[in-house]
């Protein structure tokens, strides 16, 4: 038996990829290489020593989830495929609703007329919108102010009707907050293909001399050093909860929601520093002016997947910053190197 892994040449998706290996199954990818370079595939062959199906194309693509479907045994999905830049959303709002909202549902329909109804989907914090008081649990209110994070909203929303028409549907949505580092060989890793939005892939590229400086958006946040403060989740941890959601769902049936985070903010001016210490680098930055949408402080209540998936994230923002540095100097240009 398989799973399939859509979205499985990205950057969470590829680390997933490895640890589902390196746990011998057998994995399926489908990835349109949108957002992803072909080369994360055989560099996680280099890795774990074996190799996946890979499938180039769309979970828009009906025809080819049937043939994927038909073609192999597969028991779940974990289905990571989808747009993710906020504001890019904004802007493309209906290629992101198609992509995100419409391939789900696509995926969904060929999952249920083949049998399959296990399913890890991938969530963001995003959908906590502004919270009420921090930590952030999983019963508190959702809302978005988005495209991008309501695209995840309706997903998630669409996700649990499923299970109430039909209680053989076993869903884990899991709420990722600030996925960052990378495979420990410096293999794989995050590898925008623009200019990063996200903090962590932004140092990378000026410690290794491709932008000049960090911008810091705001100083005057009511945090101990007045600069935004955020819960960075190593992305090997978040690949583990991946693997410990599929054990759940097939003991444990229904649809399930958790935070993967590690409870624990970092400000920007922590990760700098503890970005210099690891690679020796100086980081210039300067302070300009807040980032519209941006919040003070957003970290997560991570207990309930603790508890329930028996998962705890075991990196620590050392490792983080070093595994972040180790993919960037090895690979200035990412998968093109
Ligand atoms: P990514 O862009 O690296 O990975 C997404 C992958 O999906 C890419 O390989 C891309 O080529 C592929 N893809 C896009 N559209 C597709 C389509 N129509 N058919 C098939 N493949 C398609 O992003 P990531 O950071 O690995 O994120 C994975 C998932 O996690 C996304 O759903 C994202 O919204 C979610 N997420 C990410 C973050 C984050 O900060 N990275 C945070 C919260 C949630
Ligand atoms: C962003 C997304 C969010 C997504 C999350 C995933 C936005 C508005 N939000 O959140 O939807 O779920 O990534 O990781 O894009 N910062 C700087 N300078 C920079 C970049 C960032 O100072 O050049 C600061 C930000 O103001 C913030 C922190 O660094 O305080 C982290 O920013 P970022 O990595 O973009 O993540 P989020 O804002 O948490």
């Amino acid at each position: 038996m398989a799973i399939l892994v859509t979205g499985g040449a990205g950057y969470i998706g590829s680390h997933t990829v490895v640890e589902l290996l390196n746990a011998e199954q057998q994995v399926i990818v489908l990835d349109n290489l949108s957002n992803a370079n072909v080369n994360a595939l055989k560099r996680i062959e280099n890795i774990t020593n074996k190799t996946c199906v890979f499938y180039q194309g769309s979970v828009l693509n009906k025809a080819l989830l049937h043939k994927i479907f038909t073609d192999h045994q597969i028991e779940s999905v974990i289905h990571f495929a989808g747009l993710k830049a906020v504001g890019e959303s904004v802007n493309k709002p209906l290629q992101y609703y198609e992509t995100n909202v419409t391939g789900t549902i696509i995926l969904c329909q060929v999952m249920a007329e083949h049998g399959v109804k296990q399913l890890v989907f991938s969530s963001s914090a995003t959908v906590y919108g502004v919270p009420d008081s921090l930590p952030i649990r999983e019963n508190f209110t959702t809302g978005a102010t988005n495209p991008y994070g309501q695209s995840k909203l309706m997903v998630e929303q669409l996700l649990t009707d499923l299970h109430i028409a039909d209680k053989q549907w076993n869903i884990a949505v899991l709420r990722y907050f600030n996925p960052v580092g990378a495979h420990e060989s410096g293999l794989i890793g995050e590898d925008p293909s623009d200019t990063p939005n996200n903090l962590m892939p932004y140092i990378c590229q000026v410690a290794v001399g491709k932008l000049p400086e960090l911008q810091i958006f705001g100083n005057d946040y009511l945090t101990p050093d007045g600069t935004g403060v955020r819960d960075y989740i190593h992305v090997v941890d978040l690949a583990q909860g991946h693997l410990k959601a599929l054990q759940k769902l097939s003991t444990r049936p229904g649809i399930v929601t958790y935070n993967l985070g590690t409870g624990r903010g970092y400000s920007v001016i922590e990760i700098i520093k503890a970005f210099e210490q690891a690679s020796g680098k100086q980081i210039p930055y300067r302070f300009s002016a807040r980032r519209d949408g941006d919040l003070a402080a957003y970290f997560a209540d991570s207990s309930l997947a603790y508890e329930e998936l028996n998962w705890q994230p075991l990196h620590s923002l050392e490792s983080m910053v070093e595994s972040s540095w180790l993919w960037q100097s090895k690979n200035p240009n990412g998968y093109n190197d």
